[in-house]
């Protein structure tokens, strides 16, 4: 047995080289009113990046205008890359990497505030957007999957060190994915094999496009927390086929569904009200009396996702990322111990974007985040966690 290495030291990741291995999950920030990078959202990964993660995640970057979830979202265009390149010069002035997340919104997307008709496997209504996605058309998928590619690019244009590719949460590739969401006949739909090739298209892109330039990692769903939804052996299937043809260099292990069920993501408190206030009548109203069904609570534990995946470690060689509820030393060794490569940490940083610095001075510093996730409806005006008094 090799020896269980330490989660602070430096670690290999693909082609690069991590100062350690605590990543910054993305967690979308909502700081991009021209879809273009702002000083704000420069300052939002610069924190953690100087509060000593190995590698901060620029969520969310949309391959395509209508795969963004909103149309503030930023999209990977020409345009966005000198204020993305200086978002990863600042990054890598305090000594981290940064992952670019690309990815396509699918029926995640608000087609109203975008503009645009989303996509998804299937016709399908999005009670956010108020609108009927269109189901995607095999041209829609070549034109998805190059884009993806070129966003790669542009990536490595500007200065980023890894993209993650997002499969996860019932975005495009994880709807088609889901035997819920994926009612087609055609090759796209069926069996897991059919359902799995936009993932695999989109994965097979990236990898071409970026071959070891860069390190490319995917976050994908272990399983939806849906009824008829993804699980966990289909999920593993389509990992071991990212693993054995080589797509990624690591995979992020996430669950849930942004579009059915989103505090499955998380876990902990269901912020309803704070939700409702982002949304116009009628909606506000709605989600007021029926909020508690869409956002159905879940207890929170730390590591909440060990269990599921515990089974992808046991099945799989490739470099896992342990995520969800990750705050403290005493689970980042414990992750470190049954196997996983790195960890990652989504609203413990956002309380303390130098809770990982602190760790290292202390490893018996607690997490002062407490899975209230009132700071998941702060998405809609600048991402941040609500119980830190404004500077
Ligand atoms: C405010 C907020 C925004 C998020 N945005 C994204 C996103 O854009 N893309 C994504 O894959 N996950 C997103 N997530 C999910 C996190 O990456 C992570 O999967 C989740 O918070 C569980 O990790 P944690 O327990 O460390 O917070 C978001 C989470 C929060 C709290």
């Amino acid at each position: 047995m090799s020896a269980v290495p330490d989660v602070l030291a430096p670690a290999g990741l693909g082609p690069i080289t991590l100062r350690n291995r605590v990543i910054k999950a993305a967690t979308f920030e909502g700081m991009t009113p021209d879809a273009l990078v702002t000083d704000e959202l420069i300052e939002y990964h610069r924190r953690p990046a100087a509060g000593g993660v190995g590698l901060t995640t620029v969520a969310y970057c949309a391959v395509a205008p209508e795969g963004r979830t909103e149309r503030r979202q930023l999209w990977m265009r020409p345009e966005a890359v000198p204020g993305l390149r200086r978002l990863t010069e600042a990054v890598h002035a305090e000594g981290a990497a940064a992952a670019a997340q690309i990815g396509h919104a699918g029926p995640v997307a608000d087609a109203s505030s975008n503009g645009l008709p989303g996509l998804s496997a299937g016709r399908f209504f999005n009670p956010l957007g108020m609108r009927f996605t269109r189901a995607a058309t095999a041209a829609d998928i070549a034109r998805v999957t190059r884009a993806h590619a070129e966003a790669a690019r542009l990536a490595i244009e500007a200065g980023f060190d890894a993209v993650e590719i997002h499969f996860g949460h019932n975005y495009l590739a994880s709807s088609f994915l889901s035997p819920l969401l994926n009612r087609r006949t055609d090759e796209y739909g069926g069996g897991l094999a059919n359902r799995a090739k936009v993932a695999l298209g989109i994965a097979r892109a990236v990898r071409e496009e970026a071959g070891d330039r860069i390190a490319v990692t995917a976050k994908l769903n272990m399983r939806d927390g849906v009824r008829g939804g993804l699980e966990v052996d289909d999920s593993l299937q389509v990992a071991r086929w990212l693993q054995d043809e080589g797509l990624v260099d690591a995979l992020e292990l996430t669950a849930g569904s942004s579009l059915l069920n989103p505090m499955y993501l998380f876990r902990g408190d269901a912020p309803v009200p704070e939700f409702a206030a982002n949304f116009k009548q009628p909606l506000n109203l709605g989600i007021r009396l029926f909020g508690k069904r869409f956002l159905r609570a879940y207890p929170y534990e730390d590591a909440f996702l060990l269990e599921h995946a515990r089974r992808f470690r046991a099945e799989l060689d490739l470099p896992l990322i342990l995520l969800g509820g990750i705050t403290t030393r005493a689970t980042m060794d414990q992750a470190m111990a049954e196997g996983f490569e790195f960890v990652a940490m989504g609203r413990a940083l956002l309380r303390e974007p130098d809770l990982v610095a602190r760790i290292a001075a202390d490893p018996s510093t607690p997490s002062l985040c407490v899975h209230c996730n009132r700071c998941m409806p702060t998405i809609y005006t600048g991402t941040h966690c609500p119980l830190i008094p404004p500077r």
